[in-house]
C-alpha cells in the first residue's frame, strides 16, 4: 500500500513512516516545502539502512496527497486547516486517518490541556474541511506517542484507538496500523468517537510529565474483538 504522510517531516509523521516502511509499506514522506521532504527521507534511508527493502520519498503534500493511495495527516492544530486546504483537490475518495489532536499548545497553553473545538474533535473538523471530497476520515494515531513510535525496533506497547462512519475503510485501516508490531486497533465506532479519544492524549502527556517517562501509552482490556 502506497501511504502518504501529510506533514510527515515531524516527529509523529516521521516515525509513523519509519515503521510502515519496516512493515514493507510503500512511504511518501509530505512537506510543505518538497526539499524539506527530500533531506528527511535522504536521513531516514541512511537511519534505516539495515533493513532490506525500505521504500521511502519524498514530496510536497499535494503531490503527496494525490500519489498516496491512504492518506495520514500528522500536523499540528494551528496547520491543520491550511494544510487540509492544499491537498482537498487531490484527495478524492481515498481514507484519510487524522492524528491531529486539540492540544492546548495551538493556543500557547500547555500539552497537558485540551481545548474544545466547535466541530467536536480535529477530526470531525477534517471532515469539515474535505466535505466536499469523498473523503472517508479516520481519527488514528492520537494517543500512541512518537517516543514509542521512534523506539524502533520494540514493539509498541499501546493500542491505536480509532473512530470512523465508514466500516470498510476502518477495516482497510486496522490491517495497516496493525502491521507496526505491539499495536493493537480498537475501533470505538462512529467518527463523533473521537471527541473522546482525542481527550485521552493530554491525560497521557499530563503522566508522562508526572511520572517522568516518554513512553506513557494506553491498553483496554477486556475486549474480545471478532
Ligand atoms: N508527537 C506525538 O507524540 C504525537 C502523538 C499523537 C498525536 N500527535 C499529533 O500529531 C500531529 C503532529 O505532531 P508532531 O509532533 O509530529 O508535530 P510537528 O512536528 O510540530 O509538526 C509536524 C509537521 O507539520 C508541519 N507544520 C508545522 N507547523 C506548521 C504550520 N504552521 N503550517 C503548516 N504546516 C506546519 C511541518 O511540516 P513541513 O514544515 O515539512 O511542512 C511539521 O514537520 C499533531 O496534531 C499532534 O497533536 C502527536
Amino acid at each position: 500500500m502506497k501511504i502518504a504522510i501529510i506533514g510527515g517531516t515531524g516527529s509523529q509523521g516521521l516515525n509513523l513512516g519509519k515503521r510502515f516502511a519496516i512493515a514493507g509499506e510503500d512511504v511518501i514522506i509530505g512537506s510543505r516545502k518538497e526539499e524539506k521532504a527530500l533531506m528527511k527521507v535522504e536521513e531516514t534511508l541512511e537511519e534505516l539502512k539495515d533493513y532490506e527493502n525500505i521504500s521511502m520519498v519524498g514530496m510536497a503534500n499535494e503531490v503527496a496527497a494525490e500519489e498516496g493511495e491512504i492518506l495520514i495527516l500528522t500536523v499540528p492544530l494551528s496547520a491543520q486547516k491550511s494544510t487540509l486546504q492544499t491537498i482537498k483537490d487531490h484527495v478524492g475518495d481515498k481514507i484519510i486517518m487524522d492524528a491531529t489532536v486539540p492540544l492546548e499548545t495551538a493556543i500557547g497553553g500547555s500539552p497537558a490541556r485540551f481545548i474544545d473545538l466547535m466541530e467536536g474533535s480535529a477530526a470531525e473538523r477534517t471532515a469539515k474541511i474535505l466535505k466536499n471530497t469523498d473523503a472517508k476520515v479516520i481519527a488514528a494515531f492520537n494517543n500512541v506517542s512518537n517516543s514509542l513510535l521512534e523506539n524502533i525496533p520494540e514493539p509498541i506497547d499501546s493500542d491505536c484507538l480509532i473512530a470512523g462512519n465508514d466500516n470498510e475503510a476502518k477495516k482497510v485501516a486496522i490491517e495497516l496500523i496493525e502491521k507496526i508490531p505491539g499495536i493493537e486497533c480498537i475501533d470505538c465506532g462512529k467518527l463523533e468517537k473521537a471527541r473522546m479519544i482525542e481527550k485521552i492524549t493530554p491525560l497521557l502527556i499530563g503522566l508522562n510529565i508526572k511520572y517522568k517517562s516518554h513512553y506513557g501509552g494506553l491498553r483496554i482490556t477486556g475486549i474480545k474483538k471478532e
